[in-house]
């Protein structure tokens, strides 16, 4: 296939996809009853056919709009007007009355099986961080019990892990994530069993990494690890909302979200999934025995044997319903986020994701047209692998040759972080927002070895989500264009 093909492939396969947000727009009109003319922008403002025009297919559901194109979602998302307006409404009700309380239990009921849970095991936290935290906060670990995880973790992540390592002495072994042509799902359990002794007790990897936007093979290594007798624990902080997820499929023993982020909630809203086998037994890909685990809440009662079993679990126990008991609650935000969910699950969580990977495919075609594949973090590849099947894009036009995996100096590391910075400013500055981050990336001179410290490189990272299209896209490349090195 010539590039300019693979161009227009990407871009054709963007618009089927859209095809299949449409109709799930017009499912989820059918499903709140509103009318074709409505449904078709006429009468919905909403909806309105000239939103339509500037972004993706559901740009008129969100308040951003030109001249901004806003591609950092991987840092925030944007929430819905509608959900915005009830909010606002919800806030108001509260400080009118604020003995007003909402049933939070409805809202998991509502939101559980959007990502294959039972609700008691899905708990509505504040954030990640705050979701690591509670996860980190009630396994059990002793002195010299190991946890496997990864070079590129998040602080939200990390430093709960860290702190549960110097409080009971568990050690933390990294593996280090390939990239570029160095990545394969196959590579990346090869290291973690690698690292695997008689005294590993858990895996903690984040999937997609926000350093690189690649996703892991959540499903291989949580049955891996299963299989090993070890507790695996997720940081999808960029998963929930970003991809149709099955948790109990999945086979995964927690697994932290943000409910910010892609799911486009409020600040201070997350999605804690704890394995409980609540649900019907066939769903779980997982059937091991449930690990110990203390939960965080607000109604200890100092009788641990009653009220907690001494971290013993038992599924009719609606653990998530204890833990959302902690202190007074913001139950606008929490309903928000609630609505949010219904959106995405109205529109099809399975489309969302084809929609949003297919623009990310577009972007990287268009990438790889330009600067060539050694530049992406995720080579372009039609067959949109599952390590590809993310709506962030990781490229890097600062190194020599443009070459992700390239080997730094120092000095050129250094140089790289002043021209990212720059390329970032001036971007924003012809109004698109995109971040950059410091990265291990694999090393062109020895791939089972990544960039350590003073020779991180600074890639760019792009977000693609439901309120672009292929013309953001193009815009996005032919600012890219104008700031930063091409050939
Ligand atoms: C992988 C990862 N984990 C955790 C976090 C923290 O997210 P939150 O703001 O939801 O706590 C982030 C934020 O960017 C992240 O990228």
């Amino acid at each position: 296939m010539t590039q300019a093909m693979s161009e227009t492939n990407a871009r054709d396969a963007v618009l089927e996809a859209r095809e299949r947000v449409s109709e799930g727009r017009r499912e989820f009109f059918k499903v709140l009853g509103v009318g074709a003319a409505a449904a078709s922008g006429a009468g919905s403002a909403l909806y309105s056919s000239a939103a339509l025009a500037y972004g993706g297919p559901f740009a008129s559901a969100f308040t951003l709009h030109p001249p901004v194109t806003y591609m950092n979602i991987g840092t925030t998302g944007s929430t819905p007007r509608e959900v915005l307006k009830n909010h606002d409404r919800n806030y108001r009700a509260v400080a009118l009355d604020p003995t007003l309380t909402f049933n939070t239990q409805t809202m998991r009921n509502t939101i559980a099986p959007g990502f294959g849970a039972h609700p008691f095991e899905l708990v509505l936290s504040y954030n990640t961080t705050d979701g690591m935290s509670l996860i980190f906060n009630g396994i059990v670990a002793n002195g010299g019990d190991e946890i496997i995880s990864t070079n590129m973790e998040h602080g939200g992540g990390n430093s709960p892990m860290n702190i549960k390592a110097d409080r009971t002495g568990m050690v933390v072994r990294r593996i280090n994530l390939p990239t570029n042509d160095a990545y394969s799902d196959a590579e990346v359990l090869a290291r973690f069993q690698a690292l695997q002794t008689a005294n590993t007790k858990f895996i903690m990897f984040s999937s997609p990494p926000y350093l690189t936007g690649i996703r892991l093979p959540e499903k291989l290594l949580c049955e891996w690890a299963a299989s090993q007798g070890i507790v695996s624990i997720i940081d999808g902080a960029h998963g929930t909302g970003m991809l149709n997820l099955d948790f109990h499929d999945m086979g995964v023993d927690f697994y932290a979200g943000s409910g910010h982020k892609w799911q486009c909630g409020p600040g201070g809203t997350g999605i804690l999934y704890i394995r409980n086998q609540s649900g019907p037994a066939a769903e779980y890909a997982n059937t091991s025995p449930l690990p110990a685990f203390w939960p965080t809440f607000g109604g200890y009662s100092t009788n641990p044997g009653a009220t907690l079993n001494g971290g013993i679990r038992d599924p009719n126990d609606n653990v998530a319903a204890t833990m959302m008991s902690r202190g007074h609650p913001n139950y606008p935000a929490l309903q928000a986020l609630t609505e949010c969910c219904q959106m995405w699950d109205a529109w099809g969580r399975q489309v969302i994701e084809d929609y949003i990977v297919a623009l990310a495919q577009y972007l990287r075609s268009r990438i790889y047209t330009i600067w060539g594949q050694q530049t992406l973090c995720t080579p372009y590849d039609p067959a949109i692998p599952h390590h590809a099947r993310v709506a962030l894009t990781s490229f890097n036009p600062f190194s020599p040759n443009y070459d992700y995996n390239a080997d730094l100096s120092a000095a050129e590391a250094s140089a790289q972080v002043t021209a990212s910075g720059n390329a970032v400013a001036a971007l924003r500055e012809a109004g698109v927002v995109v971040r950059n981050v410091a990265t291990p990336h694999s090393l062109r001179s020895n791939p089972a070895q990544n960039a350590t410290g003073a020779t991180f490189s600074r890639p760019l990272r792009i977000s693609t989500h439901l309120f672009h299209n292929v013309r953001d896209v193009d815009n996005l490349v032919s600012k890219l264009l104008q700031t930063v090195p091409h050939p």
